[in-house]
């Protein structure tokens, strides 16, 4: 198992990240048996046409969307019972994969070269959450911190020199969203949704139509808002936190519903921090038309 120690090349920062190693790319641990093995298998996995696929940067909004998205499918307004962890890639066998029953609704974070070639073959949807990296960055510091895991208790200073150079699991969100964005521009007619976090917390019911019209699933003003009600952030904090193992927190205390709101980062950022970060973006993405908002 290629379980490795990831520094960040910063000076006088000596933490680090449990993940794994797959040939230079950086993905999490997911604790079972030859878990390498069956990563490196899926891109001759088999897909079915109804496959739905989400598509993610760590921290972006994977939760919020794959439940609302498997509740759109289902057509009913009811707690999905399993965990979005179930359905992410990265973390099943081909076995596991190929008894979920249909339409499945999965979940990645990984770059599509390693998804099973089948959904690109079979056309299958994609629906792509962005997120501000600022406050990407401080939920992936908080889950970095909160899951045992990865073995991390640095500071945020540290930490955020960290993320901006990619030296996470996944890699860096400049990479990851060019590469999406490249895939987009490359790939015009390919059935792809993009939906922004920030948009989901100004006006979720218009973003939950959107989405249901991409998915020609026929949803009802009532159902619309049931769904809605039932994927808000405090709902779902307390009620999917239950099915959450315990023991793989800090403390025992589930992390992965933190605050759910826009512009956190401000409480984290110190202003140079921020001058630092928006001349970096602004580098960094000056060939990109994609448009994040910081605030709402
Ligand atoms: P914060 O850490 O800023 O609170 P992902 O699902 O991709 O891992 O993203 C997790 C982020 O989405 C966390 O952000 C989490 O709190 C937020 N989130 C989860 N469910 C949400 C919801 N129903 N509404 C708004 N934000 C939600």
């Amino acid at each position: 198992m290629p379980e490795t120690k990831l520094k960040s090349g910063n000076a006088g920062d000596d933490t680090h990240l449990r993940v794994m190693d797959i040939d230079g790319y950086i993905i999490p641990t997911f604790p079972f048996q030859d878990h390498e093995k069956h990563f490196r298998s899926m891109p001759g996995w088999r897909a079915r046409e109804d496959d739905i696929i989400i598509s993610a940067y760590p921290k972006a909004g994977t939760h919020w969307l794959w439940e609302v998205a498997s509740m759109l499918v289902r057509h009913k307004a009811e707690r999905i019972p399993e965990i979005k962890e179930t359905a992410m890639m990265e973390g099943l066998t081909e076995e596991t994969f190929d008894n979920m029953s249909s339409p499945r609704v999965i979940n990645t974070h990984v770059y599509f070269k390693y998804l099973p070639k089948d959904f690109f073959d079979k056309k299958c949807k994609i629906l792509y959450i962005i997120r501000n990296p600022k406050d990407i960055a401080v939920s992936f510091y908080n889950h970095h911190r909160k899951l045992l895991e990865y073995e991390f208790d640095g500071a945020w200073e540290d930490y955020l020199k960290r993320f901006i150079k990619g030296k996470v699991d996944y890699g860096s969100w400049f990479d990851y969203t060019l590469e999406m964005e490249k895939f987009m521009e490359e790939n015009q007619d390919y059935p792809i949704h993009v939906l922004y976090y920030e948009d989901m917390k100004e006006d979720s019911i218009k973003e939950i139509k959107r989405l249901a019209g991409f998915l020609n699933v026929e949803a009802s003003d009532e159902l619309v808002t049931q769904i809605n009600s039932l994927c808000q952030f405090d709902k779902m904090k307390n009620e999917k936190n239950s099915g959450e193992d315990l023991s793989e927190w800090r403390d025992n205390n589930p992390g992965m519903y933190r605050k759910g709101q826009v512009a956190d980062w401000k409480n984290w950022f110190t202003v140079a921090q921020n001058d630092m970060f928006d001349s970096i973006y602004k580098e960094k993405m000056s060939n990109s038309k994609v448009q994040v908002r910081f605030s709402i």
